[in-house]
């Protein structure tokens, strides 16, 4: 174990202990001389006591910041320095604090604060790297306008120099930019570098004109389009939508190839991860498209949900995060379909959210400590968050939710704020009690909710009985009773509607619900009369609530439900239960596949009423990470490579079993004509993927082959040359591919990526040795480490085959990423959070590793926590 002393910054931050800053900033001016190794940053910051906090020492943040000079009120003074920030005696009067540091730019692989990528300038801010640019109060509570001035090196200048706000004077070599609207220091953003623009405008709705650049590098302006497209429906569904219009003369997003994360919301001058801007039809598939679309919106909703409203500390973090991706689910849906956009929704969440809800880092949506705080940017902070914020729409209803919203932006316009005071807003805009709803914020884990049934034939009615009820997780032995919308619709015996979908609130840990059919439609009162037959309830339609509920159902009613159901997320569920019941039987009985579900799945695939968006999905099968899921909670120990085997040979009967009708799709869903990435397009090549992914289970992949020398587009060559590698072929296409693309970083990545996830368990240690090995692994590029490493950990048979020498290959690699780039080693170590589930000698071997990565000398803060977390 770790034998050096533990670090004064290693501490643990708790939300109980939230204090104001005693000072208030009145405004902030920073001058930037650039320099790839010696960066000035000279800065001006006025302050002034603050009458509403008890006065306490002066204290700036800054880490790794060489200090040339400081004064207040322009007399030089020498603070005290520390590893953490700067403490100086002040007068108890406003004063002016000026200070000049020098920071090392092109040192900075951690790409936290002010860092290089690809000789341009750029920056990263949150959560808490402004502190690595200069001195200052970095929380989020303090807000202040910005004025910035940047000057290029003189020996290069730099043709584009960007910051927050509108554009002030820009003359040859120096650039001035002024934010007017007080924003906290994790939303400031400077980028300086050879840039091109692909330029718009938007009009706002009450008139102001907005300049639109979509900045990239040189030869990447072919890409752009799709991105400011994106920003532009966008910023019209938030004035439609949620009356919120856009507040400067300027919006930017920038593409730079070395981030840490997808993309981020700075004031004025987005920045992204280049995967989510640069798209054309050769090099990005549909599902890069949609992403691309879903997380323009994201950073621009923010504009509202974070930027102008923020969050008084990082324990607030959902206030911002699980709002604006609610934000971006409903825009998505808006924009594409719907259906299939919850689907997709519920799908990551329990790939993502469950998983981590029900290990060892399970947390409150609102955690109320953290040792480092990038460490919760968490799937449950995001997306249940998110779901939350679904679920309080749903209890208050649209309108109510709207004037909600209405209220909280006009309250709180240019504040930093708590939960506390979001659900307010819903209180005096509804007049509800929110009290107990309030749990969803500070209790983790996923509730289970049981349902058993009960028909009276006579009085033809039914009830349905509710338990709920939420497993311990750290620190949270015990678990009270949520408030659970379940919209609940009842179909009758020929799968007809007979009652409007309903939403039950539970609120207690038990409850009955009765069912009868009144003169018209059924209803939920009791002394309603009876229902002609039994009816077939469809519970939990939507996926209204984010739990786990458990039915002891049999395969008739549920290939009736997906036959039948009018919910299409019901209908989905339905189908999706019963191929994870089969595959589970498959795994643990060694069954054969159920010729039941085959036939089931037929009808769906056949049924061209259907959405060809909808019916892919329903043709896709569980990951082998939910069956490893579902075989763990039913109990049993899940077997990695038995789960892989499984699910190749149903794959191989439903190739088989359907291949007249995925033959006849593959043929029909061909998408003529040039290219284009909308929705319709774009379900009509997932349905047809889905069938040549079957297909070549049991064709030898001729047609994979085929599809692979003709495409004329990313996703069906990547489609075609992952069918063939799933089934053990495609080594040509494989070289020829890289053979186009080499030049390409983001293809590169699908190249990489694609091998990573289809090997096999056999095979898993070879091609991770030959795909670290290559020249164009170029590991300190994030995205590149996540496409071998990340996509590795998630081919579950393939991270956990038998000899653990995968676990052995990741954590060497995370032990040499992490002093280069803490943040991104620590989120791959989420690869271990489910280690719990497997055998003995899985969890020796993975333990062993583990214990290894925590005994580094010098470990992050980042992984330590995580792998402290992981090993309690
Ligand atoms: N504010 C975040 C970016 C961020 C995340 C900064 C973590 C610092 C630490 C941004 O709004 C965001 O949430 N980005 C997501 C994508 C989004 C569509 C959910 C991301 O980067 O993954
Ligand atoms: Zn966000």
């Amino acid at each position: 174990m770790k034998d050096h002393a533990p670090r004064a910054s290693d501490r643990t931050v708790r939300l109980e202990e939230y204090a104001p800053f005693p000072w208030i900033v009145g405004d902030v001016s920073l001058t930037f001389r650039l320099h790839p190794t010696a960066t000035r940053v000279l800065s001006r910051i006025t302050f002034a006591p603050n009458p509403a906090a008890p006065s306490g020492p002066f204290f700036l943040h800054g880490e790794k910041l060489k200090l040339i000079e400081a004064s207040i009120d322009g007399a030089p003074v020498s603070p005290t320095i520390t590893d953490e920030g700067l403490t100086c005696d002040v007068p108890g009067t406003p004063f002016v604090f000026e200070a000049e540091v020098e920071i090392d730019p092109s040192g900075n692989t951690a790409l936290d604060g002010l860092y290089m990528s690809g000789g341009m300038y750029c920056t990263q801010c949150e959560a808490e790297g402004f502190r690595k640019i200069t001195f200052y109060p970095d929380r989020p509570d303090v807000m202040a306008p910005f004025n910035v001035r940047i000057e290029g090196p003189e020996d290069a200048p730099l043709p584009v120099m960007l910051s927050n706000g509108n554009p002030g004077a820009q003359e040859g070599n120096s650039a001035e930019w002024h934010d007017p609207w007080p924003k906290p220091s994790y939303l400031f953003a400077l980028v300086a570098g050879d840039l091109v623009a692909k330029s718009g405008t938007f009009t706002t709705a009450s008139g102001m004109p907005v300049a639109l650049n979509v900045y990239v590098r040189p030869g990447d302006e072919d890409r752009c389009d799709y991105a400011l497209d994106s920003l532009i429906r966008s910023m019209r569904w938030d004035e439609q939508e949620y009356a919120r219009e856009y507040d400067l003369s300027v919006f930017s997003i920038v593409a730079v190839d070395d981030f840490n994360m997808g993309a981020m919301e700075n004031k004025g001058l987005n920045i992204f991860n280049s995967k989510y801007v640069l798209a054309s039809p050769d090099t990005a598939t549909d599902v890069d498209f949609e992403m691309i679309e879903g997380i323009v919106a994201h950073e621009y909703f923010h504009n509202w949900t974070g930027n102008r409203v923020t969050c008084r500390d990082w324990f607030q973090l959902c206030l911002k995060e699980g709002l604006t991706v609610f934000r971006d689910q409903q825009f998505s849906g808006d924009m594409r379909s719907e259906p299939v956009k919850r689907i997709d929704d519920v799908l990551a969440l329990r790939a993502r959210q469950f998983r981590e809800d029900n290990g060892p880092l399970a947390h409150p949506v609102r955690p109320e400590s953290y040792i480092e705080i990038n460490n919760f940017y968490t799937a449950t902070v995001y997306e249940k968050g998110a779901e939350v914020i679904g679920m309080l729409r749903r209890l208050v209803g649209a309108e109510a939710y709207r004037a909600a919203l209405d209220l909280y932006f006009e309250r709180h316009d240019g504040q930093a704020c708590t939960i506390e005071d979001w659900l307010k807003v819903f209180e005096d805009a509804t007049g509800r009690d929110l009290s107990q709803f309030k749990l969803w914020y500070s209790q983790a884990g996923t509730p289970r909710v049981e349902v058993s049934e009960e028909w009276d034939e006579e009085a033809g009615r039914l009830a349905l009985t509710f338990r709920q009820h939420t497993p311990p997780t750290p620190g949270q032995p015990d678990k009270a009773p949520l408030v659970i919308p379940i919209a609940l619709g009842l179909l009758d015996a020929g799968g007809n509607e007979i009652m409007a979908t309903e939403v039950v609130e539970l609120t207690e840990a038990e409850q009955r619900v009765e069912i009868g059919l009144g003169t018209g439609d059924a209803d939920l009162a009791s002394d309603a009369p009876r229902v002609p037959g039994r009816p077939v309830p469809s519970i939990l339609r939507g996926f209204s609530a984010p739990v786990i509920l458990q039915r002891q159902t049999s395969a008739e009613e549920r290939a009736f439900l997906l036959a039948h159901d009018t919910d299409p997320f019901n209908k989905w569920e339905a189908g999706r239960a019963l191929a994870r019941d089969v595959l589970v039987r498959m795994v643990t009985e060694g069954a054969e596949a159920d010729p039941h579900y085959l036939s089931a799945l037929e009808m769906v695939a056949k049924d061209d009423a259907l959405d060809p968006a909808f019916r892919a999905l329903a043709l896709s099968l569980p990951s082998q990470d939910d069956l490893a899921q579902a075989i763990h909670d039913g109990g049993a120990t899940p077997e990695p490579t038995a789960i892989w085997a499984a699910l190749r040979r149903l794959a191989e009967e439903i190739g088989g079993t359907l291949e007249p009708v995925l033959s006849r799709l593959y043929d029909e869903m061909r998408v003529p004509g040039p290219y284009t990435p909308d929705a319709e397009s774009a379900g009509a090549r997932a349905l047809r993927g889905a069938a040549l992914a079957y297909l070549s289970r049991v064709d030898g992949g001729s047609r994979a082959a085929a599809q692979f020398a003709e495409a004329g587009n990313m996703t069906e060559q990547l489609g075609a040359l992952g069918a063939l590698l799933r089934i053990g072929k495609g080594e040509e296409e494989l070289a020829a591919f890289r053979r186009r693309w080499e030049g390409d970083r983001l293809v590169m990545d699908k190249w990489f990526a694609l091998q990573a996830a289809s090997a096999s368990p056999a095979e898993a240690h070879d091609v991770a040795l030959r795909l670290t090995g290559d020249p164009a692994f170029d590991w300190t590029n994030p995205n590149r480490f996540r496409s071998v490493i990340g996509a590795l950990t998630g081919n579950v048979a393939a991270f956990h085959e038998p000899e653990g020498r995968i676990y052995r290959l990741v954590t060497d690699w995370l032990i040499r990423l992490d002093p280069v780039n803490p943040q991104t080693a620590a989120r791959l170590t989420t690869a271990f959070e489910t280690w719990k589930r497997f055998d003995a000698d899985r969890q020796g071997m993975i333990r062993e590793n583990l214990e290894r990565l925590s005994a580094v000398d010098g470990l992050s803060r980042d992984t330590s926590e995580m792998v402290g977390r992981i090993l309690a």
